[in-house]
């Protein structure tokens, strides 16, 4: 298999496409997975930089409505969850009386014309060209003292599908994910940027920062993950030369006769605080 016909497409302002792109079927099953793997972990990062009612809160490149609904549950009917994303089909469930949801691009719009407690961003940042631009946009979203909270994979950490290779079904979903991952990076993701995220944050001028990481392996959500994630890319992988459809058959099979034991990339999530007096 090889990658050297990579497919990249651009959007009508001439930025390369997100790959994966929330129009699809399969997005929002991916949603759905990626809220039973990382929700639990994302939550307990927010309510440990102190998330609580009355609490203004911006959740950046929302995605699906999990997240959300949790920030509108904790601020209560006193507080205020902004949700934005640059394409809002799946979050716009979410809106209601404390919950705004917004059509934005992290980094070619203007931020909000507000300040907040709370800034978030899960699985974004990675993705978005400009993702300096963006960060930068966020920090200055806070209020003195409000925190901001990023997670991000890094890929580079751990890039296997399948880390305990035992024959050619590990094979074959190790080089279906390598290939993924390099029509990821041809769209200008970076794929080792969550390590990053404790030094942008004390660059920007945050304190008290720290991160930590979370990486699933062999949970039944994985699987979920891995199929929707395929199912979503699949005409591009085959155009791309990264795999047959052939291939691409064999693999869901054997992801969905549990044959594998699959993984994630660990997930880094990093917390800073504007400080209280600039
Ligand atoms: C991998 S999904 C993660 C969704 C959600 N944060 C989660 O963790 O479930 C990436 C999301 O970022 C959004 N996104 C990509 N580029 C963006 C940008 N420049 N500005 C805002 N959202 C963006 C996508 O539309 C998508 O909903």
């Amino acid at each position: 298999m090889s990658a050297d016909r990579l497919l990249v497409t651009t959007d009508e302002r001439g930025h390369v496409s997100y790959l994966l792109d929330n129009r699809a079927r399969a997005a929002g099953r991916r949603f759905e997975a990626i809220a039973e793997l990382f929700d639990a972990s994302t939550l307990r990062h927010l309510d440990g930089v102190g998330l609580t009612a009355g609490w203004r809160c911006w959740e950046v490149g929302a995605g699906g409505p999990s997240v959300v609904r949790a920030l509108g549950e904790r601020v209560g009917p006193g507080g205020r969850v902004l949700a934005t994303d640059i394409d809002v089909s799946w979050v716009g469930a979410a809106a209601g009386p404390t919950v705004e949801v917004r059509r934005h691009d992290v980094a070619a719009d203007a931020p909000p014309a507000e300040v907040f407690d709370l800034v978030h961003a899960r699985l974004v940042l990675v993705h978005v060209a400009d993702r300096d631009r963006a960060l930068r946009r966020m920090v200055g979203a806070l209020r003195p003292g409000g925190w901001l909270v990023v997670e991000d994979a890094d890929p580079v950490l751990q890039p296997l599908s399948c880390p305990d290779v035992r024959g050619p079904e590990e094979e074959l979903a190790n080089a279906i994910r390598t290939g993924f991952r390099a029509l990821l990076a041809e769209r200008g993701a970076d794929l080792a940027y969550g390590r990053k995220l404790p030094r942008l944050f004390r660059e920007a001028g945050l304190v008290d920062v720290g991160a930590d990481a979370y990486f699933p392996l062999a949970l039944p959500a994985c699987a979920t993950l891995e199929t929707a994630t395929i199912e979503h890319v699949r005409e591009t992988l085959v155009a791309a030369g990264i795999a047959t459809a052939e291939q691409i058959d064999r693999h869901l099979d054997n992801v969905a006769r549990d044959r594998l034991d699959l993984a994630q990339p660990p997930m880094i999530s990093a917390w800073g605080r504007r400080p209280s007096a600039d």
